[in-house]
């Protein structure tokens, strides 16, 4: 399996799943481009990092995903750098989490935004590159809360649901020029994201966890890596879980 002389662009790559997502693109051979919202110095250390596991180029570009105009900006700007973009991830999400009969307005509208409207923006400006030309591979992340739904997390789930639905819908539509849309849906995986939760909370959930252990963002990289990568040609609008069998 080899990205040489791809292009990638990742959302929400200066830690976490998109930074190991843009780091195991980048020991494959692709040039990376990773977006970030605030952290510079951050998204510069993964750069450099994707320089030292092979990528011949990583730039870090500051975008943030739910501004349709910026992300039309960051698109143009990855493409007249690289000369043009052949697989997108869409990675960048947030949650604010909390029963929904109490939920603030505030935190629905805040997760939708960053998860399905960003997950939006990025196809929209990337899909019509990938048609003009001849091809191209996207990856979405969403979430078991997107496939099983979760209490506490209705907006949550409900932006990973409608990323589920986007992927398909896109998929349909490009198929049948040689391009592939796919969604990874992590279980839990130890990242800032789940480290934020309670103790008692990190035990309910592992008690959960067939495989009896937290996921790590290279077990989520790999997916990416493989639905990105020519071996995944035929594979298009699935939903692969990388849960340690939670959701069986
Ligand atoms: P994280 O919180 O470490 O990373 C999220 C990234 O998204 C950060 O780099 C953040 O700066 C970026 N981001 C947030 N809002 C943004 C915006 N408006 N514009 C640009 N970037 C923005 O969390 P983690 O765990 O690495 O999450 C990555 C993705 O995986 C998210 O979509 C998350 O929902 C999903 N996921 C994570 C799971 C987990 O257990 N950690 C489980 C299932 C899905």
């Amino acid at each position: 399996m080899n990205l040489n002389g791809k292009t990638a662009i990742v959302t929400g790559a200066s830690r976490g799943i998109g930074a190991a997502v843009a780091e195991r693109l980048a020991s494959l051979g692709a040039n990376v481009a990773v977006i970030y919202a605030g952290s510079a110095e951050r998204a510069a250390a993964v750069c450099a990092r994707c320089r030292e596991l092979g990528s011949a180029a990583a730039r870090a570009y500051q975008c943030d995903v739910a501004d349709f105009d910026a992300v039309k900006r960051t698109v143009d700007a990855v493409r007249a750098d690289f000369g043009g973009v052949d697989l997108l991830v869409n990675n960048a999400g947030v949650n604010r989490d909390g029963l929904l009969p109490t939920m603030r307005e505030a935190d629905f509208d805040a997760v939708v935004a960053v998860n399905l409207k960003g997950t939006f923006n990025f196809l929209r400006h990337c899909s019509r590159l990938f048609l003009r030309a001849g091809g191209g591979r996207i990856v979405n992340i969403s979430s078991v809360a997107g496939v099983t739904g979760n209490a506490g997390q209705a907006n949550y789930a409900a932006s990973k649901a409608g990323i589920i639905g986007l992927t398909k819908s896109l998929a349909r539509e490009v198929a049948s020029r040689n391009v592939t849309v796919n969604a990874v849906a992590p279980g839990f995986i130890d990242t800032d994201m789940t480290r934020a939760m309670s103790e008692k909370a990190r035990e309910a959930a592992l008690s959960r966890i067939a495989s009896k252990r937290l996921g790590r963002p290279e077990d989520v990289a790999n997916a990416v890596a493989f639905l990105a990568s020519d071996a995944a040609g035929y594979i298009t609008g699935q939903v692969i879980g990388v849960d340690g069998g939670i959701s069986l």
